[in-house]
């Protein structure tokens, strides 16, 4: 028997195996964003200081790096190979297509990344120890090294969406997967929204300054930088949502819900606010409402555009060719890679997939809902909770059919790859009928 090259699926049944990826995602997010945000804000301060001789820019630099260090460097460590882990047993062949395109592409990742945490030890340790050109010098290698960590990451999450050029399925080359339309405008979208969350968590270091003067002048400081990188930010996301493909806004019109715009626009407005807020009566920083701040950027603003993000290349995982419940959907000349379609078109799932247990390889009246549950879990539960709560939960969904109808609907509909918001999901008449038996059980 021929068996695909799958691996055993992962399922959280509460939050779903995507939800649980989605919250160690979120707070790297933060942690990283700022990070490299700050790495920038630190090297604009630091020219400030030694240009003008204002000693205490320096010293806010300092302090706030020993925030970085203990916050975003501790919780962005964690945090980030937790993204590995959850996305390699959430998504074993996204993750190895990945690998197989861009292993070197982390590599180099990996060197600017060494620097980057080299870089944020020399410029709180060093401070006041080196001389001022030198230390001016290091806090411009971190920003530079933590600005290059970004790039890479954002030419590999582009592709993950759609590999930059057409000719990269039969041609390969890594730079055809690399640079696409949509690369260039999360470069600018990304790098503002980093400045603007650099301001927001400079604002908890800012509000502990004790000087009157110099804390007021701080909070104006980031409050003017908040507002400019919101905006480009807004209109970054304006120009990179334009590039996306035809088929993402399909997806996103049928997935995101309607509440998004609206609240897109009210972060934006929330954002703005605050730093006119903060501008205006910079008394009021205090480090609750900095932190409450930097909270509700994380669920306001970073939760939606990831999960965004996240859905708008579905139902594909990675680069246009992984569905997202691990089936290779279209052939790779370039890399060798065949499509699977062919193989469950012929055989089914339950006679393809090598983690199925035996005794559930062929349909029959004894083994239907487990053969339906073994189903429902490689084939569904990547993107819906197989109870009735959690994500997209199947019991609602198919409440309004009875079995023969959703087998008909399953057969119909998913086997054949009509839904464009869901994988194209080949299955014989007595799976789809053991499928449908298993969620109307
Ligand atoms: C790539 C993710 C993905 C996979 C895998 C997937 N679905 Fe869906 N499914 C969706 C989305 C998105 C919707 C739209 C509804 C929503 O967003 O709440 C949906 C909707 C549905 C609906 C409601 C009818 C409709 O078209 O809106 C049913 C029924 C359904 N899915 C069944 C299944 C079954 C059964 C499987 C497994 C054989 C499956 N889906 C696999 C993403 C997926």
């Amino acid at each position: 028997m021929e068996l695909l090259g799958m691996y055993p699926t992962w399922y959280d049944p509460t939050l779903g195996s995507g939800w649980v990826l989605g919250v160690i995602a979120v707070i790297h997010v933060l942690a990283s964003h700022t990070s490299v945000g700050a790495a920038l804000v630190f090297a604009w301060l630091a020219t400030v200081a030694y240009r003008r001789q204002r000693p205490e820019l320096l010293e806010y630099v300092r302090r706030y790096g020993v925030v970085l260090l203990v916050f975003s460097y501790v919780l962005g460590s964690i945090t980030g190979p937790g993204i590995w882990f959850s996305a390699t047993v959430a998504s074993p062949r996204g993750i190895s297509a990945l690998i197989h395109s861009y292993v070197w592409v982390w590599a180099t990742e990996w060197v600017f990344f060494v620097g980057e945490v080299v870089g944020i030890y020399a410029l709180v340790y060093l401070a006041n120890k080196v001389d001022q050109k030198t230390h001016l010098n290091l806090v411009r290698f971190f920003a530079i090294a933590s600005w290059a960590t970004m790039l890479i990451i954002v030419g590999i999450l582009s592709f993950m969406m759609w590999p930059g050029q057409p000719a990269w399925y039969d041609q390969g080359g890594t730079l055809n997967g690399f640079y696409g339309p949509y690369t260039f405008g999360q470069v600018i979208t990304r790098t503002a929204f980093m400045l603007m969350c650099a301001a927001v968590v400079g604002g908890i270091v800012a509000s502990r300054i004790a000087d009157a003067d110099f804390r007021n002048e701080m909070a104006r400081k980031l409050a003017v930088l908040g507002i400019v990188a919101a905006v480009v930010a807004f209109l970054g996301l304006q120009w990179t949502l334009g590039t996306l493909p035809e088929h993402a806004r399909e997806v996103m019109a049928v997935r995101l819900p309607a509440w998004f715009v609206t609240s897109l626009w009210a972060t934006f407005g929330g954002i703005i606010a605050y730093f006119a807020l903060t501008f205006l009566v910079p008394r009021v920083l205090s480090p609750w409402l900095s932190v409450a701040a930097a909270v509700a950027v994380m669920v306001f603003g970073i939760w939606p555009e990831e999960t965004a993000r996240e859905s708008m290349r579905k139902p594909w995982v990675a680069g246009q060719y992984v569905y997202s419940n691990q089936v290779i959907g279209r052939d790779v000349p370039a890399l060798g890679v065949q499509s699977d379609l062919p193989a469950l078109q012929a055989r089914g799932m339950l006679a393809s997939h090598p983690f199925v247990p035996e005794g559930l390889r062929q349909v029959t009246a004894a083994n239907q809902a487990e053969a339906g549950h073994a189903l429902a879990l490689i084939y569904c539960s990547n993107c819906h909770n197989l109870g009735a709560s959690g994500i997209r939960p199947l019991g609602n969904l198919t409440a309004g059919m009875d079995e023969a109808g959703l087998a008909g609907f399953i057969s119909g509909a998913l086997a054949t790859g009509a839904m464009p918001h869901m994988p194209h999901m080949p299955m014989s008449d007595a799976e789809a009928g053991a499928l449908a038996h298993f969620l109307k059980r």
